[in-house]
């Protein structure tokens, strides 16, 4: 895999973060969790639903590679890692450590997250659902919160503006309680240029956001989450 024509990472991978590395971009606590049903969108192979599992939430998890053969996917969720491994080792002043010790360490942690992904699925497969926004197979207000990491904003040469405002549309459309966006940024730490006016539009359609400072940040500059309140 190759950053190809597109900027900084490049294509869209399949990430992997484990329970840990949400719990602290979305800046989660057991209330948050445990308030009524949560929905990661997308989730790519991310040890979030495993962990909040495990405190008693009752968690849904969404990614357009449901789709796939679930070995192929573990597979291709290994590699991926380790690509975007070798890219925060290629581009070290893009990265800030603190969550993460250092280079290897955010390799072992996010293996680690590839299988509890692994054996989750293994075990609540009904539990992760094949869907591409900006349709998502629920009903409306179905979820209390809703968690979106590393969609929005960070691949902003896959997806113009209407795009994002249609997936913020339809996360909104899912959710009763707060829908969660996190980071800000692009891979090459540049802020999403559009967000005044994505803020704006959902603004006139009764949606109040903030932008709210997170104890984390991995990308640097990337230590915001956009919240949405739906109307
Ligand atoms: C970088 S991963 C993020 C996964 C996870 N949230 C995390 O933080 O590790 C991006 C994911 O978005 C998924 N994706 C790409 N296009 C999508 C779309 N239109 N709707 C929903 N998910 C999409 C990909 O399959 C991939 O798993």
């Amino acid at each position: 895999m190759t950053g190809g024509e597109y900027r900084g990472l490049g294509d869209i991978i399949v990430t992997a973060r484990p329970f840990d590395e949400y719990a602290a971009m979305f800046d989660l606590r057991d209330d948050d969790l445990l308030a009524g049903p949560v929905l990661d969108c997308p989730a790519g192979a991310s040890g979030f639903a495993a962990g909040a599992r495990a405190l008693g939430a009752d968690v849904t998890a969404v990614d357009p590679q449901y789709e796939c053969g679930h070995d192929e996917l573990v597979a291709r969720a290994r590699r991926d890692t380790a690509y975007g491994n070798r890219y925060v080792r290629e581009n070290p002043g893009t990265y800030a450590w603190g969550f993460f010790r250092d280079e290897a360490d955010h390799l072992t942690r996010r293996m680690a997250a590839v299988d509890a992904f692994d054996s989750d699925r293994r075990v609540h497969g009904d539990r992760y659902v094949a869907a591409t926004l900006p349709h998502l197979p629920f009903d409306d207000r179905a979820f209390h919160l809703v968690l979106s990491s590393h969609l929005l904003f960070v691949y902003p040469d896959h997806f113009p503006y209407d795009d994002h405002l249609g997936f913020a549309r339809e996360m909104l459309r899912v959710a009763s309680g707060e829908v969660r966006i996190f980071p800000l940024v692009d891979t090459t730490t540049a802020p999403w240029p559009h967000l005044t006016r994505l803020r704006a539009d959902l603004e006139g359609e009764g949606v109040r956001s903030e932008v709210r400072r997170v104890g984390y940040e991995f990308i640097r500059n990337g230590g915001e989450m956009l919240v949405l309140h739906p109307a």
